[in-house]
């Protein structure tokens, strides 16, 4: 049976049950770097997803890239359990998914150059400003992202915000060696997550960019650095504001946990 959403089908294929994997995290352990080798039982390069929603692009890079494990999370659990689902279905033994907020992530579990690749699309642009205080992308995560990547390691970022786009290539630049990518990634032309794809079908374009760790910048350089940036307090207001809308009324508004 082939899975679609949006006219869009779901990478992978569900196989029969007995070829089924586990790929819930139920409970994470107290704060403190995670061991992936003792999470995945192997040692390989891992792909951390962060606000991952219902899992697509996480899907589409384990079953590609099987030589790398995957750690994506989000802190809805109605779409870690979709997420999850799938994953199960597919017998992605490479996959992990867990109910967690992004930044406790960075800043509690996730170790000092423990990471291949962190990705991150579409993060909740909370276009009200007085909720500007829950945006994910902040100075201090940037430095946190920097920090938990291996030399070389790989950051990709993507919105359909103008606004937050405005800021996001304001910063990152700062922590990586920056590059935007206008065009759809090769990998996934109909696009790389659900968010994506929606939008696309709305008209509204995508912001697309990739960098690796900047080198040249220690652990404590960029959180010095973080500390002398501007938090995202911009202001949005467009018709990807009413795409949010519809958004949370479908999936409820977000907690922390
Ligand atoms: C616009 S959706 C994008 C989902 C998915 N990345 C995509 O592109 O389809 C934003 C997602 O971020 C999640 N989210 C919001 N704040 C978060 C946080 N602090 N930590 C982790 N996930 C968060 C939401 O629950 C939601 O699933």
């Amino acid at each position: 049976m082939i899975e679609e959403e949006f006219g869009v089908p779901i990478p992978g294929e569900i196989l029969p049950e007995e070829r089924w994997a586990r790929t819930a995290i139920k409970r994470l352990p107290p704060p403190g770097p995670l061991d992936w080798a003792g999470i995945f039982g192997r040692v390989a390069p891992v792909v951390l997803e962060l606000g991952c929603g219902n899992g697509r692009f996480t899907l589409q890079s384990a079953l590609a890239r099987p030589e790398f494990d995957h750690f994506a999370s989000d802190i809805l659990p109605v779409v870690i359990r979709y997420a999850t689902r799938r994953a199960n279905q597919r017998g992605l033994h490479n996959v992990r998914f867990a109910v967690k907020d992004a930044q406790t992530l960075m800043g509690a579990y996730v170790g000092a150059s423990s990471i291949a690749e962190v990705h991150l699309y579409h993060p909740q642009p909370y276009h009200d400003h007085r909720q500007a205080h829950l945006r994910l992308v902040t100075p201090r995560f940037l430095a946190d992202v920097h920090r938990a990547l291996a030399p070389g390691g790989l950051f990709v970022i993507q919105t359909d915000n103008p606004d937050y786009w405005a800021y996001m290539t304001r910063l990152v630049p700062v922590f990586f060696d920056f590059a935007e990518h206008p065009k759809p990634w090769p990998d996934a032309p109909e696009g790389r997550s659900r968010r994506e794809i929606l939008a696309r079908s709305r008209g509204l374009k995508i912001f697309r960019g990739q960098g690796t760790r900047r080198d040249d910048l220690s652990t404590a350089g960029a959180i010095r650095r973080a500390e002398s940036l501007p938090p995202p307090t911009f202001r949005s207001r467009g018709p990807w504001c009413d795409l949010d809308a519809w958004e949370s009324r479908d999936n409820g508004p977000p907690t922390r946990r």
